[in-house]
C-alpha cells in the first residue's frame, strides 16, 4: 500500500492586493504526527492556516486529505471535513459563556432546549476529563485571552476534528495552561490526529514536534521529515536566510543618576508595596511567573490602575497617583502587554499607528502634523524592523500577527521625550531576526539616558537583554541580581513560588 498522508497542501498560491503571501507551496503531514510550521512575521503561515480551514480560497493549488481533493469554500466545509483550525487572532462572542461556546451547535439535539443542568454536568465533566480548569459558566469576557484559546482547543476536540492546525497557541498562555496544552496535544497525537503546530518559540517546537516545514517570504524553504538532529541553528538560518550570530547583541553602557524612583507604591492587584530605582541608562528586567504581579505593578507606576500607596518621581520629580497624562507629561510611558487589544486603531494605516504618540505630543504643543516627518519616521521602523507591508499606507489589521506587533510596538519607540519606557513582553509573536532589532531599538534609546523598564517571561530575554535583573513572585520582589550575577537557576529559584518545581519556562 502506498503511504498517503492525511493532510498534504499542494502548490498552493494566494495573493493579496500587493502582496504575493504564498506561492507554489506544498508540504504533507502525517496522522499521528505534530508538524512544525516556521518562518518570520509574514512569511505566509497563517495564510495557509485560513487555506486549511476554508476561509480563504487558494489562487491555485489544492489542499487534499487522504489524498483526496477538497475543495472548501468556507468555514463549514473544513469543519464537515474534520478540520479545526485555532487561528492566531481569536473570534469570540464575549457574552456567551464557556458552556454554550462549547456546545454551540448541539445544544439543541443533545440535551433539549430546557435542561442547562445536564448540559452543565456534560460540559463540566468533559473539561474535568482533559484536565482544564475552566468555569463552565464563566462568559468569555470574563477570561483570559489564554483562556478563551483554552476553549477553542477544547471546542476542536469535543467536535472530534482529526486535523487540528494551532497558530501561535501559547503566545498569551500561562506557563500552567501552557502545560496543559502540550499534554493535549501529546493525547491527540497518541490517538491518531494529524496536527499542525505554528510558534515562534522554539524550545517549544522541538520539545513538541515530529517534523517540520520552513516558510520565507511566501515559499517553502526546507521540509525536515524529523527533528533529531537538526539544531536551533540550522532552523534559524533557514527561517531568516542570514546569520543573525547573538542575538542579544549586549553591550555594556554607563548608568547615569536615578530616573524612575519608585518608593513603596501598592494597588488593589498588588497589595504590598513595592520599591525599586532605575538609573538613566539602565536597562532593567523583571522576571516572573505569570501572575507574579509585573504587569498590574507597572500599570499602578504608569496610572493606568489606581495607586493606593506609594510615590513614583522621574527625575526627582513626583509623578501623579493614577493620571496617565501626568505620567506622559514627565516622559513616563508603558507599552502595554496586550498591545492589540489595548493599541491598535484597525482601520488605520501602519504609519499612523506608529506615529500616534509623536502626534499626539506635537498636538498638545499646538504643531500640525508633520506628514513629511511622519512619513519618515514610519519608514524608519519598517525598515529597521522588518514590518512587512507593501506600503506604509497599508491598514495595519492586513498585517500579519507579528507584524502588527512590530507596527504598534514602533510607537511607543517612536515617543520623541521619553525619560522612562516600560515595555510589557515586547517580543512575543515576533520572529527571532527581529526580536534582535527591538532589543537594538532599546539599547539605542537606554544609550540615549532613557532608563528601561522590560517585563518578560521568557528568562534567556531576560537573562540576555538586562543590566540588572529584578525577580517577582506573587506580588512582592523577592531578588535583584546584577548582570554578572544572574542566570538561569538562581533567577529561576527566586521567581518560583516555595514548593513548586522548577521546570524551565518555555523560551526563544
Ligand atoms: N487579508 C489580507 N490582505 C492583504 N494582505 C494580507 C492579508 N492577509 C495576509 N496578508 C499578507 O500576507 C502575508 C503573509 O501573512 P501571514 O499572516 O500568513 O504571515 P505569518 O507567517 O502568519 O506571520 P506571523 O508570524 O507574523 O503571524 C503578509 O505580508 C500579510 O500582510
Ligand atoms: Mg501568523
Amino acid at each position: 500500500m502506498i503511504d498517503v498522508p492525511r493532510l498534504e497542501f499542494r502548490h498552493i498560491g494566494k495573493t493579496f492586493p500587493g502582496v504575493r503571501a504564498l506561492a507554489d507551496v506544498g508540504f504533507q503531514v502525517r496522522a499521528g504526527s505534530v508538524h512544525g510550521l516556521l518562518g518570520e512575521n509574514g512569511a505566509g503561515k497563517s495564510t495557509m492556516m485560513k487555506i486549511l480551514g476554508g476561509e480563504y480560497i487558494p489562487d491555485e493549488g489544492e489542499v487534499a486529505i487522504d489524498g483526496q481533493p477538497m475543495n472548501f469554500r468556507k468555514a463549514a466545509d473544513a469543519i464537515d471535513a474534520g478540520v479545526a483550525v485555532i487561528h492566531q487572532e481569536l473570534q469570540y462572542v464575549p457574552e456567551l459563556s464557556v458552556m454554550e461556546n462549547l456546545l454551540l451547535g448541539r445544544l439543541p439535539t443533545r440535551f433539549g432546549l430546557v435542561d442547562r443542568r445536564k448540559a452543565l454536568a456534560w460540559t463540566r465533566q468533559r473539561l474535568d476529563a482533559l484536565g482544564v480548569d475552566l468555569d463552565p459558566r464563566a462568559k468569555l469576557k470574563q477570561l483570559s485571552i489564554g483562556q478563551r484559546q483554552m476553549v477553542e482547543i477544547v471546542k476542536a476536540i469535543l467536535r472530534d476534528a482529526t486535523i487540528l492546525a494551532l497558530d501561535e497557541p501559547t503566545s498569551s498562555l500561562s506557563h500552567r495552561e501552557t502545560d496543559v496544552l502540550f499534554r493535549l496535544v501529546r493525547d491527540l497525537r497518541a490517538q491518531g490526529k494529524a496536527m499542525i503546530y505554528i510558534s515562534h518559540r522554539l524550545d517549544e517546537i522541538f520539545e513538541l514536534c515530529d517534523a517540520a516545514t520552513i516558510f520565507r517570504d511566501g515559499r517553502k524553504v526546507a521540509d525536515f521529515e524529523t527533528l533529531e538532529g537538526v539544531t536551533r541553528d540550522t532552523l534559524v538560518e533557514r527561517m531568516v536566510g542570514r546569520d543573525i550570530g547573538d542575538i542579544w547583541g549586549y553591550k555594556p553602557r554607563e548608568h547615569g543618576d536615578i530616573r524612575l524612583s519608585v518608593k513603596g507604591v501598592s494597588g488593589r492587584a498588588v497589595p504590598q508595596p513595592v520599591s525599586f530605582d532605575v538609573k538613566a541608562g539602565e536597562i532593567v528586567g523583571f522576571f516572573g511567573l505569570v501572575g507574579a504581579g509585573r504587569s498590574e505593578i507597572m500599570r499602578v507606576i504608569y496610572g493606568a490602575d489606581r495607586r493606593l500607596t506609594g510615590d513614583v518621581a522621574v527625575d526627582g520629580k513626583p509623578v501623579k497617583a493614577s493620571h496617565i497624562r501626568d505620567a506622559i507629561r514627565h516622559g513616563l510611558v508603558l507599552c502595554p502587554e496586550d498591545r492589540k487589544e489595548d493599541g491598535i486603531i484597525g482601520v488605520r494605516s501602519v504609519a499612523e499607528n506608529i506615529n500616534i504618540s509623536a502626534r499626539r505630543n506635537h498636538l498638545t504643543a499646538g504643531l500640525f502634523v508633520n506628514d513629511a516627518v511622519e512619513a519618515k519616521t514610519a519608514d524608519g521602523f519598517i525598515e529597521r524592523l522588518r514590518i512587512r507591508t507593501p506600503h506604509r499606507r497599508q491598514e495595519i489589521r492586513l498585517l500579519s500577527g507579528g507584524n502588527q506587533q512590530k507596527a504598534v510596538l514602533s510607537r511607543w519607540l517612536a515617543e520623541k521625550d521619553l525619560r522612562v519606557l516600560i515595555v510589557d513582553e515586547p517580543t512575543r509573536g515576533i520572529d527571532v531576526g527581529a526580536k534582535n532589532e527591538i532589543y537594538n531599538v532599546l539599547y539605542e534609546l537606554a544609550g540615549r539616558g532613557v532608563a528601561v523598564v522590560m517585563i518578560s517571561s521568557e528568562l534567556p530575554e531576560v537573562l540576555g537583554v538586562s543590566d540588572r535583573v529584578i525577580a517577582m513572585c506573587r506580588g512582592r520582589i523577592v531578588a535583584q541580581f546584577a548582570r554578572g550575577e544572574a542566570n538561569e537557576t538562581n533567577v529561576l529559584a527566586a521567581a518560583l513560588p516555595e514548593g513548586a518545581s522548577a521546570t524551565p519556562t518555555p523560551a526563544e
